[in-house]
């Protein structure tokens, strides 16, 4: 009945009234009070009340969002209900940590619960459609919106893609906690040239259909109800005027019912790319390519209806779009009760003890040990004097991570604060300010890199110290949107710093803070411990003490690579071989590196536990396939260490031969195996037609015969090795 409902509607419509359901505006000011004068705002309000806006991004809170949906309903002559869109990145106002930590986790019911948490959160606030999950892949740590994706691979990036989908929306919308999610951006954001956030893309259609587009099929097959395109052009043509992309790809091959709607400002951005002559130009391609909905250009409501008038745009295409944004509009259930995410009760339970337990649960699942020599770790709770340095440790804004808006600012528990449940004595040293003067999510930061006065005072109390904690790396708002950087060190003189410390007690904990992975050589050949804490949240300091107080036993591995040096960027463990891939000859021509190892500092996959985990009994239960048949892999994982631990067991292939040169290596399975110290236990792993294909330059799935190789283990980077034969 949805269908014939919209058809209904759809004959009620005027072609105004239709373009305006196309169109998206942000609402930044108090929409319950007057519009503020100057600016768009009054214009804004004007097209509402005539039914000529369709959706509204960024009014948030029950209050503000019954004035804005009554507008719509009451005001309008058919009382279409609004859409109300936010940025639900990783979390409303409870953050959960940022979605790469998260990611780092391969814990699939944990990134849904986290997802699901966001949206009871969320639509409490009177949100319906999140802007997430960003599911793009990333390969190049310079490029700051790798802190919204889950890492560089696509198979564990679908299976994220899915576990937050079936959180934000549940199975259906019929309570008022489950909101519409929004896969983006589509497609191949994440491959901006040399990580500069914006930047042109070109690669090849291997790339394409092997590794940016799998999480967004992922994500359709998810059930996901809407798309954002991205800012990007592709080969040439911007994602937003992109046919090939979402008409060819998603809405044909895949099907996709939902809507697509543009970046902010993207429609009109494609003037700048020089694609577009001016906004009718640029509203043409966008609604032509299959751009639903317009995100703050203001063309669509300008020039659509004139360009339908004139011949340029058919009405059946806007009828298409139109259709597909009252369809998720009616499956949210909208048109039975426009005000249903309109509820003071739910409100209320914004910032829950619940809401905040789950989010230190994601957070303590999320961080990775990196290096643990002479098992520094975990703390002794008695016995043992401990000195934090750091002027992120005491930060209870930084933690928090960038992309974020809802939130209130200073309200992590730091790390500091963590610590001191555990040692209420504990000393504490900034040692130096990583940053000068405010930061924001809009502004440059200004780095601190001369300032040392903090120094001495942080080389006192650490030669006083049993072990030194030194929580050192990013400030939350040093990755995210326009937060590309060219270096991967730590920021400031946070080197300096922990050299100079260093040189009085060499018993450090390193805890690193960043939104992407960090190139730090010095610190991985000399710090006997470090541990990879991201920005974890709200939770963050409570989380982090667990862990190094032993509380948590950690088993997050990470979802990227690390590299020694940003020259080695692009690095990523799914690479092709070259044909020269070892050193032979022993001469110089292979493919490397004169000045650095060609490995990643620390691989994907990598992460440590205070348990140790041993392989053995690696069995494919047969030597020989036929294509379509159920291959069964098993091994056999024992926790051979001093604590009850977890393990993320990873699967990969690589296919020896094909028609295309295939990767060195592809994750292919994982399963996050809970043992009891001295347990054993046989992990069986499936692997059919899904896993074994890939895509040609066309865009066609092929699986091929031939011998396949697999590893299975802990890391990417070693594991125990058999082989089968695929007739
Ligand atoms: O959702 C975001 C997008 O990721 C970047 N541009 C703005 C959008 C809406 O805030």
């Amino acid at each position: 009945p949805i269908e014939e409902r919209i058809s209904l509607l759809m004959k009620e419509m005027t072609l105004e009234e239709k373009v305006g359901q196309m169109n998206q505006y942000n609402g930044f000011w108090d929409v319950t009070g007057p519009a503020p004068k100057g600016g768009n705002a009054e214009l804004k309000y004007e097209n509402l009340r005539k039914g000529w806006v369709g959706s509204m991004l960024t009014v948030r809170g029950v209050k503000e969002v019954r004035a804005v949906q009554k507008i719509a309903v009451e005001e309008t002559r058919l009382g279409i209900p609004l859409i109300i869109g936010f940025d639900v990145i990783h979390g409303y106002k409870t953050l959960s940590p940022i979605p790469l930590a998260e990611a780092a986790s391969w814990d699939m019911d944990a990134i849904k619960n986290s997802a699901s948490v966001a949206a009871d959160e969320a639509s409490a606030a009177g949100i319906n459609w999140t802007f997430g999950p960003n599911v793009d892949i990333s390969r190049d740590a310079r490029w700051g919106r790798m802190m919204e994706g889950a890492g560089e691979d696509p198979y564990l990036g679908s299976k994220i893609a899915t576990a937050r989908i079936k959180g934000f929306q549940g199975d259906n919308f019929s309570g008022n906690n489950k909101i519409a999610a929004c896969a983006k951006h589509f497609a191949a954001y994440g491959f901006a040239e040399s990580g500069r956030d914006y930047n042109t893309v070109d690669i090849s259609n291997s790339t394409l259909f092997n590794v940016v587009l799998p999480p967004f099929k992922a994500a359709v097959d998810a059930g996901v109800k809407t798309l954002m395109n991205s800012f990007n052009i592709l080969n040439g043509i911007p994602a937003t005027g992109n046919a090939f992309l979402q008409r060819d790809i998603l809405k044909g091959k895949w099907r996709f019912d939902g809507f697509v709607v543009s970046d902010w400002a993207s429609v009109r951005e494609m003037i700048a790319h020089g694609y577009a002559a001016n906004g009718a130009e640029a509203t043409m391609k966008a609604v032509n390519a299959g751009s639903d909905m317009d995100m703050e250009s203001h063309l669509y409501v300008a020039e659509l209806a004139k360009l339908v008038k004139e011949g340029k745009v058919k009405e059946s295409l806007v009828d298409d779009a139109v259709r597909r944004i009252l369809r998720v509009k009616f499956e949210l259930g909208l048109f039975d009760n426009p005000y249903k995410y309109c509820d003071e009760a739910h409100e209320k339970t914004i910032g829950s003890k619940a809401n905040n337990d789950a989010v230190l649960d994601m957070a303590k699942k999320s961080i990775v040990l990196l290096k643990n020599d002479g098992g520094l770790l975990p703390l002794k709770k008695k016995g043992q004097k401990v000195v934090l340095i750091g002027a992120l440790a005491a930060d209870k804004n930084s933690p928090l991570g960038s992309w974020r808006i809802a939130s209130d600012d200073n309200t992590a528990v730091s790390v500091l604060e963590g610590m001191q449940k555990y040692d209420p004595a504990l000393a504490y040293e900034k040692g130096t300010d990583l940053t000068i003067g405010k930061t924001s999510f809009t502004e440059e930061l200004v780095f601190n890199t001369t300032d040392e006065s903090g120094f001495e005072a942080a080389k006192k109390a650490a030669a006083t110290a049993d072990v030194v904690v030194m929580v050192l790396g990013e400030n939350g708002f040093q990755s995210g949107e326009g937060r590309s950087r060219t270096n991967l060190d730590l920021p400031g003189n946070q080197q300096e710093l922990l050299e100079a410390v260093y040189k009085v007690n060499k018993n450090i904990v390193l805890v690193l803070n960043n939104g992407r992975p960090l190139a730090l050589p010095w610190a991985a050949a000399n710090i006997p411990a470090i541990v990879e804490a991201w920005h974890l949240g709200t939770q963050t300091g409570n989380a982090v003490a667990e862990v190094l107080y032993g509380d948590y036993n950690p088993s997050g591995k990470l979802p990227v690579s690390f590299p020694r040096n940003v020259g080695q960027v692009p690095i990523y463990y799914n690479n092709y071989s070259t044909g020269r891939p070892v050193d032979s000859d022993k001469n110089v021509f292979w493919s490397h590196y004169s000045d650095v190892e060609k490995t990643p500092l620390f691989p994907f996959g990598f992460g440590l536990s205070y348990t140790t985990f041993e392989y053995k009994n690696l069995e494919v239960s047969k030597a020989i396939y036929a294509k379509g048949e159920a291959i069964k892999v098993s091994v056999v994982v024992t926790n051979s260490g001093n604590f009850d631990g977890k393990e993320v067991v990873q699967l990969y292939i690589h296919d020896q031969s094909a028609s295309l040169a295939r990767p060195v290596k592809e994750l292919k399975g994982f399963e996050l195996a809970s043992l009891k110290k001295g347990e054993s236990k046989t992990i069986t792993f499936t692997l059919t037609d899904k896993e074994l294909g890939f895509y040609d330059n066309e865009g066609n799935y092929l699986v091929e015969p031939g011998m396949f190789k697999i590893m299975v283990g802990g890391s990417s980077d070693k594991g125990l090795e058999s082989s089968f034969q695929l007739n």
